[in-house]
């Protein structure tokens, strides 16, 4: 006798048939699960390919990676932002390596305990590794099941990814891996922000939102928090045997990696000077202003070519003159990779 298939089947069918091919979709291997789990938190999938595909290639076991330098992995992660994922993600395989003879823990528990794993990658890693029973609530997930059930919940607050993880429960029992892809694959190529392919969505009829015509207003959020504007000077520094002056980062945000000279926009050129004993000279304008875009705040560059009449390094301790051509050796942020390259190309 016919039945209609179920949601979940109907689900996974149009997961079978139209999912994106990725890498770590083809490995079982749980180490390479978690990097991508890890990877895929806050950047798109096509951005991951090729820093996933390096990064297996630099770090294959996770004994390798548990004896890195972290300045070799913040290296390899330089671009993909969200830098403290990475230095947690290192603490937590040599975790690993000391607690679980080098063996990803396929206990929900366990693996939750390690530096950096929240629910979200807990889900993951456990349901497509090991096929276990825990569903994962990204923001795909939280738009695909709030649409499914016109759900008024404020999709900001904890209680509502609680609620939906219970919610999901009962479709991670088999197929949890496959379930929870799906369900963000669907977020990712069909239940999209603010052009729903409604449809072609395999499941619209089970879709409560597209019933009542509430598709593009739900999820319900609460307003972001608002952005800080930080506004900055940066020094190009750079003296005749090509070398540039450069500043490790001490603050909590994008500690550890390198970037030039930087002063609040505020602090005179007379008060450099004076830090550097008069030996340096800074153009009177900018080369030019540059913007980039953090989670919580903005940056707002104005970029000063300076020049040192010797090899003065100012107050910061953290500063190094290192050979431009040595750049590909120190982690940048991307703002200051794009200093670096429009001041080379103005050279
Ligand atoms: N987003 C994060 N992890 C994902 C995965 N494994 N499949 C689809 N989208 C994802």
């Amino acid at each position: 006798m016919y039945s209609e298939p179920s949601f979940k089947e109907t689900l996974i069918t149009w997961f079978d048939q139209h999912q994106r091919q990725m890498p770590w979709r083809e490995t079982t291997n749980p180490y390479y699960i978690w990097i991508s789990e890890v990877m895929l938190q806050q950047t798109q999938v096509n951005t991951v390919r090729s820093y996933y595909e390096r990064f297996i290639s630099d770090f294959p076991t996770i004994e390798s990676l548990a004896r890195a330098d972290e300045d070799d992995v913040l290296k390899r992660w330089e671009g993909l932002g969200y830098y403290s994922r990475a230095r947690n993600f290192h603490t937590a395989v040599k975790e690993v390596v000391e607690k679980h003879n080098g063996v990803v823990p396929d206990d929900p528990e366990a693996f939750l305990a390690l530096k950096g794993v929240g629910p979200y990658t807990q889900a993951a890693v456990m349901s497509i590794a090991f096929d276990l029973p825990l569903a994962t609530v990204d923001g795909n997930v939280f738009r695909v099941w709030s649409r499914l059930n016109d759900d008024t919940q404020d999709t900001a607050l904890q209680k509502t990814r609680k609620s939906y993880e219970q919610d999901l429960l009962p479709y991670v029992q088999s197929q949890s891996g496959t379930f929870n892809q799906a369900m963000m694959e669907l977020g990712a190529l069909i239940c999209t922000p603010t052009s729903p392919l409604c449809m072609f969505c395999p499941v619209q009829e089970h879709c409560e939102a597209f019933e009542k015509g509430t598709v593009l207003e739900r999820p319900i959020k609460t307003k972001k928090q608002k952005k800080t504007l930080h506004r900055l000077q940066v020094l190009y520094v750079e003296d005749e045997a090509g070398n540039m002056l450069l500043e490790q980062r001490d603050q909590s945000l994008l500690r550890g990696m390198w970037q030039f000279p930087m002063y609040p926009v505020e602090t005179s050129h007379a008060d450099i000077e004076q830090e550097f004993d008069h030996h340096i000279l800074i153009d009177e304008e900018p080369s030019f202003h540059l913007k980039h875009q953090f989670t919580h705040r903005t940056w707002d560059i104005a970029v000063y070519r300076a020049k040192v009449t010797d090899h003065h390094i100012g107050g910061n301790p953290f500063r190094h003159w290192i050979p431009c051509s040595d750049k590909k050796q120190y982690t940048f942020p991307v703002p200051m990779t794009k200093i670096f390259k429009a001041m080379q190309q103005a050279d």
